[in-house]
């Protein structure tokens, strides 16, 4: 084989090692290998944190009584944040090595983007961005 062979051949059993990987950890159909993501260890407990932290600016943003247009920008500030932390965790199409994540993350993301959609309406509600808590419960208990 000369090397360009060689090539060829190791990035056909890379593509196809990825696509059984895919395949085997998550329900979702695997349509390109592009779809695939894999979340390295401590990704996901790192990315938790920051959802965590962002509840809980959420919660005293929406605790302190009226919310003036500060607050309300920095309310859809935290959400977009988590929009983004969901979207690193494989929302969309994409598969992950975490069939669990896989399974929920959509509802997750869709739950946010609801939130920041109510608070960025004129005028503004804060009804779903207050309760947000309760998407978490789609995968955990919370402690
Ligand atoms: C799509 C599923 C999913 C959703 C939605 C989700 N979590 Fe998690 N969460 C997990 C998994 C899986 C772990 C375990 C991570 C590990 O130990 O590697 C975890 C772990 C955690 C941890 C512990 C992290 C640590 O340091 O051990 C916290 C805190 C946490 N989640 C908070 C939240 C909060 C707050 C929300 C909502 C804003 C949320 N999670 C939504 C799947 C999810």
């Amino acid at each position: 084989m000369d090397l360009k062979q060689t090539i060829v051949c190791v990035s056909a059993v890379a593509t196809i090692a990825v696509g059984a990987l895919a395949g085997c950890t998550s329900g979702k159909p695997v349509t390109y290998q592009s779809d695939f993501k894999y979340l390295w260890p401590g990704e996901v407990r790192n990315s938790m944190g920051r959802l965590a932290d962002h509840i809980r600016r959420l919660d005293t943003l929406l605790g302190a009584g009226a919310v003036g247009p500060e607050q309300r920008e920095r309310i859809i500030d935290n959400l977009r944040s988590m929009e983004n932390i969901a979207d690193s965790l494989g929302a969309g199409p994409e598969v992950t090595n975490h069939a669990f994540i896989d399974d929920h993350i959509d509802d997750f993301r869709a739950d946010v983007r609801l939130a920041r959609e109510e608070v960025e309406r004129e005028p503004p509600a804060y009804y779903l961005a207050g309760r947000l808590a309760g998407s978490c419960t789609g995968c955990h208990v919370l402690r």
